[in-house]
């Protein structure tokens, strides 16, 4: 069978190219700046997570929220949320196995291994009626959670989990209480294959309008704790 040139191609180059991680990140990393440039131009930039947190805090009018949380670990950023959202009917959720990252994430210049983030099942200790929390994988707790879903409080959903699946299972099966108005906020967007790659393919598969209030740029950052506002 003789062959067009364009499949000969295409099946020299799937051959000849490594199934590189890094080639993949490169090939993903452009797409930042394309997004940036068409989404990130207005938006306020701010030098850390917590500025953001507080940003995006009075941008809602400390109103009552119910705050989900995905990827808790020791609880640092539900802790700082439930003290700057002072709001007496906020409900503040956190979901995490509590055993770790349950697979290996990986970055250009590194990663984690799987099970990184293991506080032996142990949840923060916080002392406040409002917060609680969810043990195992989102995959097992957010369904459920779903189910007694009833909330009309305005929704910000942090996603801290890392990983590719895990934020794109978040989004994909969120998107039912994701409304106008509700705030998504990302912690490693710059990690391009991961939290990037699940948003963009979250708003590819189900046509989300969205702009970005916020991001971080200090020494240390670029684009890794963003606000995104659902239109
Ligand atoms: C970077 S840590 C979270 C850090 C935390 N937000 C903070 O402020 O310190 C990422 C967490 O995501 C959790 N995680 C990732 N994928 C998950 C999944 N599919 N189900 C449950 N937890 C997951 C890991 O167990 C880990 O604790």
């Amino acid at each position: 069978m003789k062959l067009k040139f364009t499949t000969t191609f295409k099946i020299l180059i799937s051959k000849l190219l490594p199934d590189s991680e890094k080639l993949r990140y490169l090939f993903w990393l452009p797409k930042l700046h394309t997004f940036h440039r068409k989404y990130g131009r207005q938006s306020t930039v701010l030098k850390s997570r917590k500025q953001l947190y507080q940003f995006v805090n009075s941008y809602i009018s400390n109103e009552a929220i119910t705050y989900c949380e995905f990827g808790v670990f020791q609880g640092a950023s539900i802790r700082y949320w439930a003290q700057i959202n002072d709001h007496v009917d906020s409900r503040f959720f956190g979901f995490d196995t509590f055993s770790g990252l349950p697979e290996s994430w990986n970055n250009f210049t590194g990663g984690l291994e799987k099970g990184t983030f293991d506080t032996k099942g142990l949840v923060p200790d916080i002392k406040d009626d409002r917060v609680s929390f969810y043990k195992g994988l989102f995959q097992d707790t957010l369904p459920d959670f779903l189910l007694g879903y009833q909330s009309d409080k305005l929704l910000v959903i942090n996603i801290d989990a890392d990983l590719y699946s895990s934020t794109l299972f978040v989004l994909t099966m969120g998107h039912k209480i994701l409304k106008k108005g509700s705030v998504i906020l990302f912690d490693e967007f710059s990690s391009v294959l991961h939290e990037f790659r699940a948003f963009e393919d979250y708003c590819a598969a189900y046509g989300v309008c969205f702009e970005v209030i916020a991001y971080t740029k200090s020494k240390k950052s670029y684009y890794s704790h963003v606000a995104i506002k659902i239109l």
